[in-house]
């Protein structure tokens, strides 16, 4: 079994060491790319916004995800893209050259967000964009009309477009973390109980103890389940 990575803007990122509960959006800042931002860290606004290549029919999809609700460990062996991984600013992508034509931008903290789900519908609509896919995204200070007038002036993707070729391709399978089913998820614990085990299971095992020794203490001194109406008078 491989380590656990992201393919992030083309490049591997391992995920060894990335605490479980790390979001994704954590991780990527944590590498430096800075553009997705955390706005309302519920789903609500958009600015934390990415790509991430999903399976769609016989190839695939780049599909914006909001990355404050992602744990980092569930895109194991997934690719993503960000803001950063779409152009740059000597070499602009056509969403983000039409945003700046158009004046899309003012503070620039919703930008990175809009610009994903922009790119990701630019590769699924080519050319007849629905300006309902940038229903998520939320913006407080430019106003909407030149976000968009950026969406609709946008066309189809070149030919030899990298991301548009991607989508030709099947999607990356789940990877070491993200087990297709319960029988994946046990054989998971069974083959790799130190990576996999859990934290109390952990530490009573330092003390000597056996894993299913541990757990059965554990659910030994456990409370009895109470009825959901039950009431202390
Ligand atoms: S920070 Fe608002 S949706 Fe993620
Ligand atoms: S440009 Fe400021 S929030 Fe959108």
């Amino acid at each position: 079994m491989s380590d656990p990575q992201i393919i992030v803007n083309g490049q591997s990122r391992p995920l060894v060491g990335v605490p479980a509960h790390s979001n994704t959006l954590d991780f990527l800042r944590g590498l430096g790319l800075t553009g997705a931002k955390e706005g309302c860290a519920e789903g609500e606004c958009g600015a934390c916004a990415v790509l991430v290549c999903r399976p769609s029919g016989e190839g695939s999809r780049w599909t914006p995800v909001n990355s404050c609700l992602v744990p980092a460990s569930a895109l194991d062996g997934q690719e993503v893209v960000t803001a950063e991984g779409l152009g740059s600013p000597e070499r602009l992508h056509p969403v983000q050259a039409e945003m700046a034509r158009a004046g899309g931008s003012q503070c620039g903290y919703c930008t990175p967000g809009f610009v994903c789900s922009m790119a990701a519908e630019y590769y699924r609509s080519e050319g007849d964009f629905d300006v309902e896919a940038m229903s998520g995204n939320l913006c407080r200070c430019t106003g909407y009309r030149p976000i968009r007038d950026a969406a609709l002036a946008l066309g189809s993707p070149p030919d030899g477009d990298p991301l548009a070729e991607r989508q030709q391709r099947p999607a990356p399978g789940p990877g070491a973390n993200r087990p297709a089913d319960l029988a994946a998820a046990l054989g998971l614990l069974r083959d790799h109980p130190r990576r996999h085990g859990r934290r109390r299971g952990h530490r009573l095992r330092r003390r000597g103890q056996p894993a299913g020794a541990a757990f059965a203490v554990h659910r030994a001194r456990r409370p009895p389940a109470r009825a959901p109406h039950a009431v202390d008078w």
